[in-house]
């Protein structure tokens, strides 16, 4: 990709080769010094662990440039804290805080020049990745790992910006109660594949999960949580589930929407049969950002919801916006949520 004539603005969600990437090897029970470096390639035994038994967990971030020419991510830290819990619960080695935000921040660093102009709505997306590397055919973890961090500019996850999404009740479940649906682990993705697809060739955006237990719960889509603005504008409603993701962005909205927009939020289990009450519905994530939903099908029935500003309901449209400035450091964020990388 010639970066001389990237088009920012029309950017898709996608994989892109930038200049460097942070690697660190785990091996005698230690993590070594780690790194940048420009090779993209990895090579690893037929019998990795990764490869065998899906031993791997990632993380996704953004950076982004501000109007003064900085270049910042949001909230880094809890990218770090929750990469800890998803290894912990793989049985991969711990990684310092410090250790995770050094590896992004150099990753940032040296690629600076992929980092979206500021106004472009583009971002450099941080994947930060752990796998088990040695051979492994007994079913146990690895003792070797690799930690890496690659940057690449992303556009929006949702072809087409902010529009209302169409996207349905699905019939596959995404975790099991007492799974691994609370941590970022790549087999919650894998079993996801096939139902993405699927919800692709009939029409649909993205697959919005039921609770797997009693299929009475709504719980989140394959790449983000959810949200739900009541009837009168006033208060946010949000899934508490262990089986979902604890979304950082979803976590961020909830904090800013009482102190900020001075919104009511509920946290707590949303039977989908109440769906239908609320009057705007949004996705939450990295990726996502907020991507605002018009339909959900549930098999023969539709929910719309309020998409009357542009493509995305009025409350939804200034939680954005907040999180945006926020993100943008246009408006002033909680104290820590900002990272300058300098
Ligand atoms: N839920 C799932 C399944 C995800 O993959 C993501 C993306 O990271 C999210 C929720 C949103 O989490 P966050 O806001 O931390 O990116
Ligand atoms: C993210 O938002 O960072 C994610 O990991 C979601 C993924 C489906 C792209």
């Amino acid at each position: 990709m010639d970066i001389k004539n990237m088009d920012w603005k029309n950017l898709p969600f996608g994989y892109i080769k930038t200049d460097k990437r942070y690697v660190s090897n785990y091996k005698d029970g230690k993590w070594d010094d780690g790194g940048l470096t420009d090779d993209d390639m990895i090579t690893m035994n037929e019998c990795a662990c990764v490869l065998q038994y899906a031993q791997t967990c990632f993380e996704g971030l953004k950076a982004y440039k501000t109007e003064d020419g900085k270049t910042v991510c949001f909230r880094p830290d809890l990218n770090a804290e929750r990469m800890d819990q998803s290894c912990r619960r793989m049985k991969m080695p711990s990684l310092p805080q410090g250790r995770f935000i050094e590896a992004v921040r150099q990753t940032v660093k040296a690629n600076e020049r992929w980092v979206p102009p500021y106004g472009s709505g583009a971002s450099l997306y941080l994947r930060p990745y752990m796998f088990g590397i040695n051979p492994v055919i007994g079913v146990k973890p690895a003792t070797e790992f690799h930690f890496r961090v690659f940057a690449c500019p992303v556009g929006p996850y949702f072809k087409g910006g902010i529009r209302p999404l169409r996207i349905r009740i699905s019939d596959f479940d995404r975790a099991a109660p007492r799974g691994t649906g609370h941590i970022k682990a790549g087999l919650n993705y894998a079993m996801s594949l096939y139902a993405i697809e699927d919800a692709h060739e009939k029409g649909f955006d993205e697959n919005l999960y039921l609770d797997s237990g009693t299929r009475t719960y709504v719980e989140e889509t394959g790449g983000a949580n959810v949200f739900f603005v009541t009837d009168d504008g006033k208060k946010i409603v949000t899934p508490k589930s262990d089986t979902i993701l604890p979304s950082i962005t979803r976590r961020s909205v909830v904090q800013v929407a009482k102190d900020y927009l001075g919104l009511e939020v509920e946290e707590r289990p949303i039977p989908f049969e109440e769906v239908s009450s609320f009057s705007e519905c949004g996705l939450c994530g990295t990726a996502a950002v907020i991507s605002p939903v018009g339909t959900i099908v549930d098999h023969d029935r539709e929910i719309s919801f309020d998409t009357s500003c542009g493509g995305i309901g009025p409350v939804s449209e200034k939680i954005l916006k907040l999180l945006k400035d926020i993100q943008l450091c246009k408006v002033e964020g909680p104290e820590g949520w900002i990272e300058v990388i300098d």
